[in-house]
Parts: C-alpha cells; structure tokens; sequence
C-alpha cells in the first residue's frame, strides 16, 4: 500500500480513533477531519480481502495505520501459534503499521479459544513465558511489538509482582513497549482497590510506545471495560496527570461497542488533544473546556 510518510514534532499531539465499518461512509465521503491515524483490530483483516480491506487500503493512502491484536496469546505457556504469526506478517507487509500491538493476556489453552483477554498471573514462570514469547514474536516479525495492559475482574492468590511492576519488567526484559490503556488502569485500580496514580508513575515513559483511553459500563459493585461509553472524568484526570510525563505518544479514543457517530469520536479526541496541549505547554489553537 502506497502511503504518507509520518511527519510529527517532538511534543505535538498525535491522536487517532479506532477504524469501524459503521463510519465507511462518513470517511469515504467526508474525510477524516481531526483524526490524525487509525488503529485496525488485526484479526479483522486478516483473512477479509473484500470491501474492508480495499477500504483499508484507501485510508492508508492518508493515515498511518496502528495493527491491534487480540489473538497473539502471549501469556500462552504453550508458545505462540506460528501460522496465526505468519498471516499478521503477511498483513504488516501489506499495510505497512506505524504500530503493531496485542495485549499482556492469553486467550488460548491447548485447544481451547477464549473470546476474553484472560489476564496473566503475576508470577516468575509466566514473566520467563511472556518473555520468551513476546521475543519470539518479535524476532518472527522484525520489529519491536507493544504489549497492552488489560482490565481484569480476578485476582491471582499467586501473584509475586504487582501489576504495574510486572508489566514494567515485562517491557524491559523482553525489548516491547507498552500501550499504556488509562482506562483498565482505573478499571482495575477500582476493582482491586490500588491508587491508579501509583500504577501511573511506576511506567517509566520511554517505554510508553502508545495510549488508550476509553470507557467502562458501571456494573455496581465493579466496574466493566465494555467500550462502549464516553471516557470517564476521573480517566481524564489520570490522562492530565500522565500526559505531562510523556513525549510524542500516540493517543486512541477506542471504542468497540454502541459506536457513536464520527464526529463524536472527533470531540472526545479533541478532549484529549486540549488536555495534551495543556500539559504540554504548546502554542496552538485549543479551547478551554469546563470538562476537563
Ligand atoms: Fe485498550
């Protein structure tokens, strides 16, 4: 696929949504307005050569792409499923990614598929799995891969590393970045009752390769990740704060389920751009919002 080279300052704001069918028409006939990139959800792609993938290939004639996994399984202890490696290499060389991603969880046992994002027990066996897996991949691939943090609803009694610091080691050990999710942080911080700000400050920022934010259903007694709302107040408080650690990291409003129209995904976007600029004490057209 033929594309634009990405040109971005240091510090500017780099922001992009999620790439769904329901918007096709909105972006064929409308444009992209103020979304800078888009991330795909790989599997998607993957074995569908019909209007998505011709879609797919029109965008990226504009917009960097982000490649986002769900089915690498790299919490496997079974080691990784090659052909599913071998079809995601196939679909980098055709999109050519600015990001390829998938999740620290594992969805697959034996013969066994789990449709969630199981999440790894915090351990010092499945650190060594997670490593050696997420090397292989990376090595299969040629290039450097970011793992995702996931929202969680269980807790191992087996745990020897906190979440953050598990993840942390996981990044330095294996050579991956993070795609630091806000969002599950609060998730899970609120669930299990941690301070999501000291999740926050444990991620040392060169190793944040990318950010998430999205929204959670209230269930009552916990909170659910369902992507399916607008990002919640208090994950924008704990962007705000993260924001200023950071430099040039691109942003993802994501949203999965009951999508709203495009040009409400551009606001939220926007909620995260004025936030960026702010943090970041950049020059440049943005409004004050009494949201933030
Ligand atoms: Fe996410």
């Amino acid at each position: 696929m033929e594309s634009r080279h990405i040109h971005v300052n240091s510090d500017s704001f780099f922001g992009g949504v999620g790439l769904r069918p329901t918007h096709y028409p909105h972006l064929l006939s409308q444009g992209a307005g103020r979304v800078q990139w888009f991330e795909v959800i790989s599997e998607n792609y993957m074995d569908s050569f019909g209007r998505p993938r011709e879609i797919l290939k029109k965008i990226r004639q504009d917009h960097p792409i982000a490649l986002h996994g769900v089915s690498m399984s790299l919490g496997s202890p079974e080691g990784l499923n090659l052909t599913h490696l071998q079809r995601l290499k196939q679909l980098i060389h055709e999109v050519d990614p600015f990001i390829v991603s998938d999740h620290l969880c594992w969805s697959k046992w034996g013969a066994h598929y789990s449709h969630d994002l199981l999440p790894v027990e915090y351990t010092r066996e499945s650190l060594q799995g997670l490593i050696g897996n997420i090397q292989q991949a990376q090595e299969f691939l040629g290039r450097q891969i970011l793992i995702e943090n996931v929202s969680a609803y269980v807790q191992s009694t087996r745990a020897e590393f906190t979440e953050w610091d598990f993840l942390v080691q996981v990044a330095r050990k294996s050579g991956c970045k993070i795609l630091l999710d806000v969002n599950n942080v609060y998730v899970n911080a609120v669930n299990f009752g941690f301070d999501p700000m000291e999740y926050l400050r444990s991620i040392p920022p060169e190793l944040v390769g990318q950010i998430h934010l999205a929204g959670f259903t209230d269930m009552g007694d916990y909170l659910f990740d369902t992507h399916s709302k607008a990002v919640h107040d208090n994950v924008w408080k704990l962007f705000t704060k993260t924001s200023s650690r950071l430099q040039q990291v691109p942003v993802l409003i994501e949203w999965d389920d009951d999508i709203p129209d495009f040009h409400f995904l551009e606001q939220e976007l926007h909620k995260a751009e004025i936030i960026w600029n702010r943090t970041h004490n950049l020059q440049g057209v943005y409004e004050e919002s009494n949201l933030l």
